[in-house]
């Protein structure tokens, strides 16, 4: 191990990330009664310009009125290169900042803007008095944001967590696609020819490099890495094939921009019953080997150490606050 101890940021389970417009009063009570573990007001991209006032206001309303039961939850504030920032900031935070968890905020692009929302946010909570910190979510959605994404994870404690926003960053990069997540047929890779001239093609994940860079500065920094939306509801099969492709990587959760997402994210991301009963027999295995004195030991054939542990234990407590959580 490191001599640099990397601190662990408020745990919180967070398999769902649910996005709900700011502007549409009916989906934001029906999200209060949501299964999702987190959920974020939007007042950005799903808000067209002339309703952002009137978003900011329902959603302030949301928060101070609806019974969320104790769910988790965030804002998306507007980007820093727009003049809605500082009002919904400082509105919301003013108004209804004890019910609030998070803050999101969209296409992060420098540690310096992630410093000046800690700012802004610690002026706030000290003239009202607020106990309670508000913590940051930073949706990584450009070139800019990829690049400087390990000084993004690492500018304030309040970081709770990252998020790939594929369509942003697809725009920003200008990846050749027009949908939101999913994979692209150019995109693949042929087989050398078999005996009889037989290629396949295998397509690939544009997303990897992106998804996985992420993960790494998120995981560095004691983050939780979240991947974003998958546009096409109806396609559940696609949705269930790109979110265990992040959940293999690393990533916590996944967002659900329609409700049948929910219940699918919920179940892709919690351990299975197979991985909870091997992560407490491999916990079991380890413990009789300390007290022989060995290091490793052999559980189902395989080789286990103390790494092993540390695996095994995270996917037991996981287990644990789901089953807290009702399931
Ligand atoms: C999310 O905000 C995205 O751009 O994908
Ligand atoms: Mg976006």
């Amino acid at each position: 191990m490191s001599f640099t101890i990397v601190e662990q940021c408020t745990p919180r389970l967070n398999r769902t990330e649910l996005a709900v417009p700011g502007s549409n009063t009916t989906f934001l009570e029906k999200a209060s009664k949501s299964n999702a573990d987190v959920i974020f007001l939007d007042l950005e991209d799903s808000v067209a310009p002339p309703d952002k006032e009137q978003a900011r206001k329902n959603v302030i309303e949301a928060l101070n009125d609806l019974d969320w039961g104790g769910r988790t939850l965030s804002v998306r504030i507007n980007g820093l290169d727009t003049h809605y920032m500082y009002r919904d900031v400082v509105d919301v935070i003013e108004q209804a900042g004890d019910k609030l968890d998070l803050i999101m905020i969209p296409k992060a692009g420098t540690s310096e803007d992630i410093y000046a929302i800690d700012m802004l946010l610690t002026q706030i909570e000290e003239a009202k008095g607020y106990t309670k910190h508000i913590g940051l979510e930073m949706i990584i959605e450009t070139a800019l944001g990829m690049q400087n994404v390990h000084e993004i994870a690492a500018a304030s404690p309040r970081n709770e967590s990252l998020h790939f926003g594929v369509a942003d960053y697809a725009a920003s990069t200008k990846t050749r696609t027009t949908g939101i997540g999913g994979c692209h047929p150019d995109y693949h890779v042929l087989t050398d020819p078999d005996a009889e001239g037989r290629r396949e093609v295998h397509w690939g994940d544009i997303w990897h490099y992106a998804i996985a860079r992420m993960v790494v500065a998120a995981r560095a920094n004691g983050l939780r890495p979240l991947d974003g939306p998958f546009g096409d509801f109806s396609d559940t099969d696609g949705f269930r094939a790109q979110a265990n492709r992040a959940s293999v990587l690393g990533c916590e959760g996944k967002w659900a921009i329609h409700p049948s997402q929910v219940d699918l994210a919920n179940e892709l991301f919690s351990p299975s019953a197979d991985e909870i009963d091997k992560a407490k027999r491999i916990l079991e295995a380890m413990e009789k080997a300390q007290k022989e004195g060995a290091g490793a030991v052999a559980l189902d054939g395989r080789l286990i150490d103390i790494a092993s542990i540390k695996q095994a234990e995270v996917m037991v407590k996981k287990a644990e606050i789901i089953a807290a959580k009702g399931g």
